[in-house]
Parts: C-alpha cells; structure tokens; sequence
C-alpha cells in the first residue's frame, strides 16, 4: 500500500470527544469545571476533571479534512487586536541597541560554558530582549506595514507578553523591580519597585546574580484569526519564547532554568497580572531564572512567603485596549483555566542524556545575526537540497544534550519525538523517516507504529544520532496533505510531525501538562528556524495540519501519540512585493 492511501484509508476516531460525538455535545457541560448534577459528578476529582476538559479540548480542535476546528468564518478586520500591549502611566526605561557583530559564534551558543559570562548590567538586560523579544523588521505592502519579530508566532500575531523581575541593576534601575517588555520601543515599563529586603528573600540560595524573566499569553489575539485552535499556537508561541530567552542569554554566556515548581497563580503574582481583564487577559505561563552559566547549577528553593508579599505592591500603569470588539471562544478559557498548575508539582524528570554538548567548530556564523534575520518562509522553491551531513547534524542539534542550551532550560524528560519527512537530502532515499528524541520511548514508538516499518539506520548516520528509515517513497505530496494541504511541506528539503508522548504526559503529570507538551515543540521549532538560517535555508511552523492524518500515516491509533506541531525547512521563496525597513529607526537614546 502506498503511503498516499494510508492518510485516505485511515479510520481515526475524530469526532468523539470522551465518548460523546462532538457534534451532540453540549459543551458548556463539557467544558465546565463546575460539578455536572446529571452525570452524578459531584464527587469527582477535580484534576481528573481538568484533565478530560484538556483531552476534550484537544480532540475538539483537531483540523481533519472533512471538518476544521472552529473558528471565525471571516476575519472582522476592525476588531483585529493591537499586537503591541501598553501599560499607560508606567514609568518607561529605554533599552540600548547593541550593534550585532561577529561574536559569538552561533555553534557557541549551544554548549556551556564557551562564553564568558555578561556582568549584570544595563548592556545585559539590552541584549537579552533585543536578541530574543524585539522587533526585527518592518514589512509593507501598498498600504499596509507590519512588523515582525525575533521570536516566531503563528500568524504573526504574537500572543505573548515578555516580563523581566530584577535586583536594581546598574545603569537601569536603583531598585528591583517587575517590568514589561515592550517590542516596538525596545523599552522596559516598569509595574512595580520593591526593596532589596523582598528582592533578597525572594532570591534566597539563588546564585549571587540572577533575575527572572516571565511569560504571559494573550489568548484573544490569536483567537481573533484562528478561534478555538488558538490556544495550541499561544503554547507554541511560548515555547519559541523560552528558547528565544534562553538562548538570547546563553549568548552573554548566563544559563536559563524554568521555575516549574512554581504554580500558575505565583507567576501571575510575580508579574502583577491581575490587572489584566477578560477578554484581554493575560494568562500565566511560566517564569525562567536566569544567572551565569559559571553559578552552582543546584535545586532552586522557592518560598511562598515573599511570592505573597507581591499581591502588596503597588502595581503602576493601565493595560492599554486591545481590540474594540470580541468573539468569547469559552472552550479556550475552560481549557486555560484547567491547565493551569497547581504550586509544588513538577513534572516527571528523570531522565540523562545520553548525547554530550555538540562540538564547535570553526564556521564564522554570528549568532545573533541569525536570530534577527530568521524568518518564516511563506513558499518553498521546491529544488534547493540539503547535504546529508547537514541533515544529520540539524538533527543532531534537536537532541537535548548534557550541559547545552536550550533544552536545559526545560524540567521535564523529553517527550517530543519527530517524525520527517524526507524529499530533497542529498544521497539519502526519499521517505519516512523517525527521531527519536528520549531513548526510553523508542520501544514504546515502535510498537505503537505500523508494522511494516523498517526501523533501519540510514547510510552515513552518526552512531549517536537515533534517526531511523520507516518507509522509503516520495512523500512530498503526503506531507502537504497531512499539512492541511499546503504546499510549502511538500516543497522544502524536509518536513516534519512532533509527536508527543500525549495520555500517558496527561495521566501521570496532569492537565497543567499539557501546555508544557506545546512549550517543548515551540524549543525544537526555534532550534529548527535557527539552523535553517544557519545552513542557508529557511524554515517555516506549521501549525495547520490535520491531527488524525498525520496518526494514521504513522499507524498511531489512540491517544497515546499526538502530533502536535509540523514544520519544514527548504529554499525560501522570496515575495519580491514586500518592502522591508529596519526594525527601528533611531537607536534608543542612553549608553550601553
Ligand atoms: C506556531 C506556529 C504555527 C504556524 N503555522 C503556519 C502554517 O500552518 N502555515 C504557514 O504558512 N505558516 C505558519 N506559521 C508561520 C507564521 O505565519 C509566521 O511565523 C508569522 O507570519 C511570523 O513571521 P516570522 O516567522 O517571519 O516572524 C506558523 C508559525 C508558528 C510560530
């Protein structure tokens, strides 16, 4: 059977949704976290509650040929939201632009300990957001003019909010202080100053310099276009922003750490978000600490106490109005609110990686030239190859190594395997092929996976790379298909599904899981749009792609594997229509 039939011979259970048909569904009932009186629910365990509303919501939003997930039948440009949010009357520090140069090295970026650790000063916290947060250009066309920036969002919607919590820091503030990144200033707002009595009690044990830098997400800018899918791309979009950061820090030689022990209400505290309002909200996703790489890497104690004493302060400045008119998308809300943490739990972790840091070699790439020129590709030319070598060694780079950024940075045992695949790599056959990303699952993948899969190392592959052929065959027109049609996952060198192991992520950590799960694929995809530029290519996420399809060409048939994002890399087609300008006009004015 060709590979082709297998997507159209697939029989996956799309349209149940925990035993209701999804169409007959009453979905408040559903996505309600109150007690159902009907179903004699009263006594149910809450967490086991929230975690059917996640594997609801899930099933629910799959694209599938026949039907997409729900959204809005047209775009209501009128209401189309403010990428940019403001907190009026918040005191602004400006941030400097620090010009990019050949150094580091882009290799670099990725093993501790290479680079010398940045003192921690006005220049660092410049440069931390500049390479990971600003804008990187200004497009237009006819009358139109967007900006684009260093981090990736679907849809360049750019749903999530950038905070960074400090000590006083030379050059910028005589006090610690909670701050808003704001992209298109290149400029902090700062919400709230505190002491340094607070600042030391909160850092107690923490490395002598360190500062923390939070996310939020605004779920109703990526509603507005993409409506109950939305809430995937903010958890994807989170993701890229955790490696933006942490990367963008790894540059000035400082190591990230997510603050995972911390729940879902303390981040929201930490960053003053309950001044934020449905159905503008921000949602609270997680908080990195941040210190020189140089720093004891030991368990981070977290006391409540100084995390309360945040709900004390006095937060500054008025969160500026997004859009003059919302669509409520309720199972977007139901499902935040049942995925957010509870404090105290962290997710399974154990696990050691087998691969070192990868070497570094001598390639005169600029890391930051390369995050401020990525970019999405929005067609591919459906010729440029790719060098086998090179395919292994972008491969190679997704692996989370010992002692490398950016996969360090996250808690939890890796959960994220890939599934390519393959139409232009030079001496290697066409086809499917598989990663697999924690060697502990690679049992587990082949049982779960089509019988008929070969499961043989490719020619040439490095012994340490887990890469395996499944099936070879042309499989450029299956790959767009599985992509809800779109072309550029055919035309590139290669495309991809992140399968992640999904029940038993769900089951065993619980429902606040499941954003996390989104989080690890945005890290693999930021790595991926890195070294597509790296290599000359360029890459492009694909958050469009129909779930059930994707399971069937793999022969993957519960819920034990889900694909939860695509991407692809290949030769960019340039759309020669679009001006471009630089990312800001003026350089900010103070001294770096
Ligand atoms: C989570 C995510 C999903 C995306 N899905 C698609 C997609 O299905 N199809 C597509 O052509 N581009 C997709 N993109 C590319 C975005 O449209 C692109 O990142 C956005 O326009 C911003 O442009 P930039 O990446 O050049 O900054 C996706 C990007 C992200 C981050």
């Amino acid at each position: 059977m060709r590979l082709i039939e297998l997507v159209v011979n697939s029989r996956p259970d799309a349209g149940a949704v925990g035993g209701l048909r999804y169409d007959a569904m009453d979905w408040r009932r559903l996505f309600s976290r109150a007690p159902n009186p009907d179903a004699g629910q009263a006594a149910e365990d809450p967490a086991e509650r929230d975690r059917k509303i996640v594997l609801a919501y899930h099933d629910v939003t799959k694209h599938g040929s026949q039907r997409f997930a729900r959204g809005p039948v047209d775009l209501d440009w009128e209401t189309q939201p403010n990428p940019f949010r403001r907190w009026a009357g918040a005191e602004v520090l400006p941030l400097a632009h620090t010009p990019i140069g050949a150094e580091p090295r882009y290799e670099q970026v990725y093993v501790e300990g290479e680079l010398a650790p940045h003192a921690l000063d006005r220049a660092f916290a410049s440069q931390l957001f500049f390479d990971s947060l600003a804008l990187s250009a200004w497009k237009s066309a006819g009358e139109s003019r967007w900006s684009l920036r260093v981090n990736p969002s679907s849809g360049n919607l750019h749903p999530t909010e950038g905070y960074l919590l400090a000590p006083a820091i030379a050059g910028l503030s005589a006090t610690p202080f909670v701050a808003h990144y704001a992209p298109k200033e290149h400029a902090l707002e700062v919400r709230a100053r505190f002491d340094r009595a607070l600042w030391d009690s909160l850092a107690l044990g923490w490395p002598a310099q360190c500062v923390l830098v939070g996310f939020s997400s605004i779920h109703w800018r990526e509603a507005w276009k993409y409506g109950e899918r939305a809430y995937r791309y903010c958890n994807h979009d989170t993701g890229h922003a955790i490696a933006s950061v942490t990367l963008a820090a790894a540059a000035m030689g400082w190591r990230a750490t997510l603050l995972d022990e911390l729940g879902s209400d303390a981040v929201a505290r930490l960053l003053g978000l309950g001044d934020t309002r449905a159905p503008e909200a921000e949602e609270p996703e997680c908080v990195l600490l941040l210190h020189p790489q140089s720093a004891e890497r030991s368990a981070v104690e977290l006391d409540d106490r100084p995390i309360e004493r945040f709900a004390g302060l006095t937060w500054a400045g008025a969160p500026n109005v997004l859009s003059s008119d919302h669509v409520a998308w309720e199972v977007i809300e139901a499902t935040a609110d049942a995925a957010r943490k509870p404090a105290s739990v962290r997710a399974r972790a154990a696990f050691e990686s087998p691969w070192p840091a990868m070497p570094v070699g001598d390639e005169a790439i600029s890391f930051r030239r390369i995050a401020h020129q990525r970019r999405s590709a929005v067609a591919m030319d459906g010729r440029s190859g790719l060098a086998r070598d090179a395919f292994y060694q972008t491969l190679r780079r997704t692996l989370p190594s010992r002692a490398g950024a950016p996969f360090t940075t996250l808690s939890w045992s890796p959960r994220v395997h890939l599934a390519l695949f393959v139409h232009r790599v030079a001496d290697l056959e066409p086809g499917l092929y598989f990663l697999v990303r924690d060697p502990a699952d690679e049992t587990a993948l082949r049982e779960a996976m089509r019988p008929e899969f070969t499961w043989t190392k490719p020619p040439g592959c490095p012994a340490d790379l887990p890469l395996f052929t499944l099936h070879g065959g042309d499989v450029r027109g299956l790959a767009a298909r599985v992509s809800c049609d779109q072309q550029i996952a055919g035309d590139g060198c290669f495309s991809l599904g992140m399968i992640a192991r999904f029940a038993s992520s769900i089951a065993e950590d619980g429902a606040w899981m499941y954003p996390r799960l989104f989080w690890e694929t945005g890290v693999v995809g930021q790595v991926l749009y890195l070294e597509a530029e790296a290599l000359g290519l360029r890459a492009t996420g694909i958050g469009c792609f129909f779930d059930d399809a994707v399971h069937g060409v793999l022969g993957l048939r519960n819920r034990a594997w889900q694909s939860l994002y695509h991407f692809t890399i290949g030769g960019a087609v340039e759309d020669t229509r679009i001006a471009r300008e630089p990312a800001y006009a003026t350089a900010p004015a103070g001294p770096l």
